[in-house]
């Protein structure tokens, strides 16, 4: 990136310090913070999503299931790795999973909550984790953007079940789509080709360069999960990746040649 693309990012005024004006996945190679900064912090609780903000993340995933009616940020089936409770969660009331503890004392947090802590400040990866959600992640996104003024490309849905990608899809064809892929490469891009995806969602163990290339040949973004090691960013890099979702983003930042400081 220029020195005259990075001061484009940052509005300077005579009277106060800089303000990041938010550009989202524009950046050469994009971080995203993976459950928050996952590796630092409980996973998907608002704890985690600030920190992966303050260490200057481009956007944060999260993962969204339906419970009640409530939209809640939740990555197991089940309560017992990261919370003080026992069993399914679709077994509880939201309101008694609201009392748990997610981790340092967290609450598990309603996907409307994070979105008030982004604020637009960053992009925000909805990842649909059960199969019932799409209605309703379509519902709010497009209020985001019809209530609350937020920009589409703020917000980006992804998901393993295309069934879900389809519905969210077929809701609102203005929301930008993820497509998750572990051992579907072909499928995945012929999914995405159909429904007009954003970007593409390789698992680390599955991406290889020729992937990169076809994805790229048709238009779409790639972001690989979960990278952590020095080692596989400066692949990826290599490899023309657009970015990666991590646990540790102030690690990855901080290899990026092109960050400002
Ligand atoms: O969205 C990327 C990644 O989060 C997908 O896998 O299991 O960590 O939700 P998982
Ligand atoms: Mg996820």
């Amino acid at each position: 990136m220029s020195r005259n693309q990075l001061s484009a990012n940052v509005l300077l005024t005579s009277t106060g310090p800089k303000h990041k004006v938010p550009t989202y996945l524009h950046r050469p190679f994009v971080c995203f913070g993976h459950r928050g900064a996952c590796g630092y912090a409980p996973e998907n609780t608002l704890r985690a999503f600030d920190l992966a903000i303050q260490q200057g993340v481009d956007g944060i995933e999260l993962d969204v299931q339906q419970v009640d009616d409530e939209l809640l940020v939740f990555h197991d089936k089940t309560l017992n790795r990261t919370t003080n409770g026992v069993g399914w969660i679709t077994d509880f009331p939201v309101s008694v999973l609201r009392t748990l503890d997610a981790g340092d004392g967290e609450r598990i947090p309603l996907l409307s909550e994070v979105l008030t802590l982004v604020n637009q400040r960053v992009c925000v990866n909805i990842e649909i984790k059960d199969h019932q959600s799409a209605e309703a992640v379509a519902s709010l996104v497009t209020d985001c953007v019809q209530q609350h003024h937020w920009p589409y490309e703020a917000l980006l849905i992804s998901s393993f079940d295309f069934d879900q990608l389809r519905r969210v899809h077929n809701a609102n064809p203005a929301i930008p789509l993820g497509v998750l892929c572990e051992n579907n490469l072909d499928e995945a891009l012929v999914f995405a080709e159909e429904h007009a995806a954003f970007s593409m969602h390789p698992s680390l163990t599955c991406v290889n360069e020729s992937f990169v290339e076809q994805a790229h040949g048709t238009g779409f973004k790639v972001y690989v999960f979960t990278v952590n090691e020095l080692a596989d960013v400066a692949r990826m890099i290599a490899w023309g990746v657009d970015g990666v979702f991590s646990d540790v983003p102030d690690r990855v930042l901080a290899h990026l040649p092109f960050m400002p400081s």
